[in-house]
């Protein structure tokens, strides 16, 4: 349950301006007609951006009639502005419009994917960078923003899981957290701030087959164990909104689900804010095969919580006629507006409906300096050194002839999708960052080599690509997907390297003989990287960068950064692992035991590539051995454990610390590991630190059948190490 001050709204600010917002709120609505409700609960695309099918034709005829609450896609102080003064100048009761925009991860300084800031490990700088996001896009006109997105996934084959934390549930609640903070601020209703909203609610990310838009079935143990925890930490941190999300959920829509809706989210959670759905997502239920026309459509998702229809138009057609034929109470209506309202009031857009337009901050806020500085270095440390044999990396600084080969070596198509306002020509190459970094008197040889578009295989440019390599003294290989491959609607079966760039690295590798040759792979996904890890000696994971792309990469194959990048998501061997996890069920039969009568595959192994939580470092790092006080507890103890950690190695580095437990036996089967908790230490070399991690009862917690919360008695395993797969265990009992 959300305590008042988290619910959402009018975000607890403070008590007496809550009560002035009510009472604002109050006063307006009851001047309303139905039609003018309705008219709140719409929301409609602007022109600047696309996001979905396109729909409107004029919406400034809606706007001016009342028929349009919230505008999204709309930003750029000139544009809302215009915008704002024909609601506020001809509608009425001129009640402001509420814009609203998908930023990502970045408005116009693009951040690293989502799932790349994921990987940092680092939630005071995913902090920062949502905090400039917000910065930038208010400073647009921009008042609500759809993120963070917190879909747990655990299907590399889905395009957006480049859009979330990937697969674990606490590492992507504390990133919900982190976002929620640095979008809302203190208090979203300063100008520099705007109103987030956690989506996809809920459980999108396991569409079945990894396939867009898809069926998810689940029970519901793992629904709630799973799937909605970073929802509830997303809104326990006074998230304002909430998105429904595409996908059925058990043979039913989450539009029109009366236990995501009102069940779990209202009675349960508590939650006051604002519901809104996705793009289209009410006309979909016909699709779906639950309603027959808009009519039904409307009825259902409204009746199930539905506050505002993003895109159908389906509650201006349908929702009158549903209220006056008695299927739809008013009261349902006066709640959603209610909502609708104190989200504008709360942001201030009652008093003044203009308060985020202005020109001046927006010419000196997008693009500044110290953003592009925050982008590169949350780029750099977002990057996984996957393998460095050899000590390949960093490459030396006397290098003075570098062959840059690939397809994503000398582009600024290296944003990621859902990539804002920003823009490619704002982009740092990887051939400029490694300019910038070695100067002058360097030489940079470029040959693409191969394309990274599907089913382009032609091998034609590889000869030139040889060419190359043979006159220079290092070697870069920058491989890839193509930056859209990622995205909605962009899932892939087949998660290796596109077109014909396995066949280019096959060659580049041969034909460099004893020259070194470094990958730099830029994708939004796991990828299915077997054959390529067998013969490349270096692999650096940069993810999709972002603005900063070319300086950020530079700075870790020079040595600048040292990387600390940790794995987000599983990589697996083959996609035939997927969906693939590392916080799995052991199985009755695991590997090892039998030969033959096993949990496993006859043709490849069960564990991934790169497990969860893996990445390496220019350094290395000694764990001690794990001490704690007692090895019983009783089930309100708090354990602390410790040990102690060195940076054995002649660099300054940062190293994951991660907690992981397993209750070795209790009434449901219990992960053979779940991440509990995690530390990013900073070490000078031969420096020691002594880590400390409390084991608290909410970490012994788990949904028992009946779907409780409960702890048991009983063993419990802890492992501490760099990652999922490593480090010391030791065991304790709660009694
Ligand atoms: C996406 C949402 C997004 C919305 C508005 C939809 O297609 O699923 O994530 O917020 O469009 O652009």
């Amino acid at each position: 349950m959300l305590s008042d001050r988290k619910a959402g709204l009018p975000f607890g600010v403070d008590r007496e301006r809550d009560q002035a917002l009510c009472e604002q709120v109050e006063a307006l609505l009851s001047q309303m007609t139905l039609e003018e409700k309705i008219g709140q609960m719409n929301q409609v695309a602007g022109s600047r951006d696309t996001t979905g099918a396109p729909a409107n034709t004029d919406i400034e005829a809606d706007v001016r009639a009342g028929r349009v609450g919230s505008v999204f896609n709309a930003f750029g102080v000139e544009f809302t502005r215009e915008l704002q003064q024909q609601t506020i100048e001809h509608s009425r009761l001129g009640i402001p419009l509420l814009f609203g925009y998908d930023i990502i991860h970045g408005f116009r300084t693009i951040f690293p994917i989502p799932l790349g800031q994921a990987a940092s490990w680092h939630l005071e700088g995913i902090e920062r960078a949502a905090r400039i996001m917000a910065e930038e896009g208010a400073a647009a006109g921009v008042h609500w923003t759809f993120a963070p997105m917190v879909d747990i996934s655990r299907d590399p084959r889905w395009g957006r899981v480049m859009e979330g934390a990937g697969e674990d549930v606490l590492l992507t609640s504390r990133i919900a957290r982190a976002q929620v903070r640095g979008i809302q601020g203190a208090d979203p209703g300063a100008t520099d701030t705007l109103a987030a909203c956690v989506k996809h609610y809920a459980a999108y990310g396991a569409a079945e087959a990894g396939r867009e838009y898809n069926t998810v079935d689940m029970s519901e143990w793992r629904l709630r164990e799973h799937y909605l925890p970073p929802f509830l930490a997303a809104l326990d941190e006074g998230c304002a909104s909430v998105m429904t999300a595409f996908n059925t959920l058990n043979a039913i829509p989450a539009t029109c689900h009366p236990l995501l809706l009102d069940q779990i989210l209202r009675r349960e959670w508590g939650f006051k804010g604002m519901v809104v759905t996705d793009y289209t997502a009410v006309m979909e239920l016909e699709c779906h095969g639950v309603a027959e026309d808009a009519s039904e459509a409307t009825r259902k998702s409204v009746n199930a919580g539905v506050d505002m229809d993003m895109q159908s138009g389906y509650f201006v057609e349908t929702l009158s006629e549903l209220v006056q034929g008695g299927q739809v109470d008013e009261a349902r209506i006066d709640e959603a507006v209610r909502r609708i309202l104190w989200l504008k009031a709360a942001l201030g857009l009652l008093d003044d409906p203009y308060r985020y337009a202005d020109t001046e901050r927006e010419a000196q806020c997008l693009l500044s300096e110290p953003h592009r500085r925050a982008a590169r270095e949350q780029a750099a440390e977002s990057m996984v050194l996957l393998k460095n044999d050899g000590h390949v990396l960093p490459l030396m600084d006397q290098c003075q002839k570098v062959a840059l080969i690939g397809p994503l070596g000398n582009t600024q198509r290296l944003l990621g999708s859902w990539r804002g306002n920003g823009d490619h020509d704002d982009t740092v190459t990887l051939r400029e960052g490694i300019a910038n970094r070695l100067g002058e008197d360097a030489v940079i040889l470029c040959a693409q080599g191969a394309s990274n578009q599907i089913g382009d295989t032609d091998t034609a440019g590889i000869e030139d690509a040889l060419e190359v390599v043979r006159q220079a003294d290092v070697v870069v290989l920058a491989l890839g997907e193509d930056e859209d491959y990622a995205d909605e609607a962009a899932s892939r079966a087949d998660i290796g390297l596109p077109g014909a760039q396995l066949e280019l690295a096959r060659r580049v590798l041969a034909e460099a003989g004893d020259t070194p040759v470094a990958t730099v792979l830029f994708n939004g996904r796991p990828m299915d990287l077997t054959e390529l890890d067998a013969m490349a000696p270096a692999l650096l994971e940069a993810w999709w960068p972002g603005t900063e792309a070319g300086n950020a990469v530079a700075d870790v194959l020079f040595g600048d950064v040292n990387p600390s990048g940790r794995l987000p998501m599983s990589f697996p061997v083959s996609v035939g692992q997927v969906p693939i996890y590392y916080n799995a069920f052991n199985t009755g039969r695991p590997k090892g035991v039998d030969p033959k009568y096993a949990s496993q595959y006859l043709d490849i192994p069960n564990a991934p590539l790169y497990p969860f939580g893996f990445g390496l470092s220019y350094t290395t790092f000694d764990y001690g051995p794990i001490e704690m006080a007692c090895t019983e507890i009783a089930s309100e103890d708090t354990l602390e454990v410790r040990l102690t950690v060195t940076n054995t190695g002649e660099r300054a580095g940062i190293e994951v610390v991660q907690l992981y437990l397993q209750d070795v036996s209790a009434s449901v089967v219990r992960p053979i590991r779940e991440l509990k908790d995690f530390q990013r230490l900073s070490l000078a070399p031969g420096d020691s630190e002594c880590v400390t991690f409390q084991i608290t009862p909410d970490m012994r917690h788990f949904l028992n059948a009946e779907l409780d919360s409960v702890q048991e008695p009983g063993l419990f395993r802890v492992q501490i190490g760099h990652c999922s797969e490593s480090g010391e265990e030791i065991e304790f009992r709660v009694v």
